[in-house]
């Protein structure tokens, strides 16, 4: 069964753009709803555990840099199949490839500063969200009493 939440950044660029209100319309208005979120700016060894998958990639450096450039919001959405119904919602990753009415069309600059980041998978939304969120810190709407 699909799972019922995803985890979402905001990230440095969309974030000193302003665009924080705008994207998180987008994100209500296609029925997700915030069970959990803060404005944090990540320290390096936070930012290089977080995206340890990319070590070897050319941009890992880049990465880095840019996502602790700034402050980031962090969130977790839910709503029935969140992961894929999210990641149709922000578009495709190179932005000059995102489809029209997506997030990242409207928002990003880049493919470093492609305004959001969304899970990949369940199994990924899990392990993001409680990178960043306590079990007390999370309200789902499923169950509020367990997350
Ligand atoms: P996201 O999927 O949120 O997390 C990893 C990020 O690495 C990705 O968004 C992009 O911002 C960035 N990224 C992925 N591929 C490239 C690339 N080829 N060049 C630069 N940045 C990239």
């Amino acid at each position: 069964m699909a799972g019922t939440f995803t985890f979402t950044i905001i990230k440095p660029g969309a974030v000193s753009n302003e665009d924080i209100g705008p994207i998180l319309n987008m994100i209500n208005e296609n029925g997700f709803h915030i069970a959990a979120m803060k404005l944090i700016k990540l320290r390096t060894a936070q930012a290089k555990k977080f995206y340890a998958v990319h070590s070897e990639r050319p941009f890992y450096n880049d990465l880095i840099e840019f996502m602790t450039s700034g402050a980031i919001l962090v969130a977790i959405l839910e709503k029935d199949n969140a992961v894929e119904e999210y990641r149709k919602l922000i578009g495709n990753t190179d932005p000059l490839k995102a489809e029209e009415g997506t997030i990242r069309k409207k928002f990003a600059q880049s493919m470093q500063k492609n305004a959001v980041h969304g899970s990949d998978s369940d199994e990924n939304a899990e392990i993001e969200a409680s990178f960043f969120f306590s079990n007390s810190e999370r309200f789902s709407i499923f169950d509020v009493s367990d997350f």
